[in-house]
């Protein structure tokens, strides 16, 4: 149970419902720590339906291991990758140490990265979070935003969680996570120890 977020999830949930008729796009939740930003991203991925879920969360030990986030978001979804044409299979399969080639041309993985997650949308749509993003390590943030730009054709909801001070580059779809309103942390200090 969310207590005051009635905002922020209609923020989220209008991205989710766009992207289940055909319109895809990315949304930033930025806030400090503590202040709400899994909680929603689990309220907002719960309201998806039929619409399947990929997830990966930022670890600051793995943060400078290329490739890290993106093997797990796009994990569960490699059975697709016959789908994809050769060029984009190669380098998702080397980025995810399926074969060998390392790093390889970025904009490849990028378009690699975008059909891959338009093949796990079928058939009722994705929503693709990315939590903790500050510490999603680079290689990973570069194919992630590069698809996140292109969603607009897609059944695609991108929801990525941010920590405040940190870049998050070319989505300009942000949504603020402050404290608590006074009603409303009363009511979860109320539900969860009995005091308000
Ligand atoms: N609106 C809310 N109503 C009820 N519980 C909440 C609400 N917002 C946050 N919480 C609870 O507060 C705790 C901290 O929230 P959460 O982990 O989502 O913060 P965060 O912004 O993701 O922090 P971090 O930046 O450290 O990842 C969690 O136990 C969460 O369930
Ligand atoms: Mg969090």
């Amino acid at each position: 149970m969310l207590y005051g977020r009635s905002a922020e999830i209609s923020a989220l949930y209008e991205v989710i419902t766009r992207a289940r008729d055909g319109f895809g796009g990315a949304v930033v939740l930025r806030g400090e720590a503590g202040t709400g930003k899994t909680a929603l991203l689990d309220a907002a991925a719960a309201r998806g339906g039929a619409m399947r879920v990929l997830r990966t969360t930022g670890v600051e030990s793995e943060s400078d291991l290329a490739f890290a986030a993106l093997h797990q978001v796009l994990w569960p979804a490699t059975g697709s990758l016959d789908a994809l044409p050769e060029p984009q299979r190669a380098a998702v399969r080397a980025a995810l140490g399926l074969a060998v080639g390392g790093a390889g041309d970025r904009f490849l993985l990028g378009a690699g990265v975008l059909s891959l997650l338009a093949e796990a949308a079928t058939p009722d749509g994705l929503i693709c979070v990315i939590d903790d993003f500050q510490w999603v390590d680079r290689a990973s943030a570069d194919a992630l935003l590069f698809a996140a730009r292109r969603l607009a054709t897609e059944r695609i909801a991108m929801l990525l969680a941010v920590r405040a001070d940190a870049p998050v580059r070319g989505v300009p779809l942000t949504v603020d996570v402050r404290g608590l309103p006074e009603s409303a942390a009363a009511e979860l200090l109320e539900s969860r120890h009995g005091v308000g």
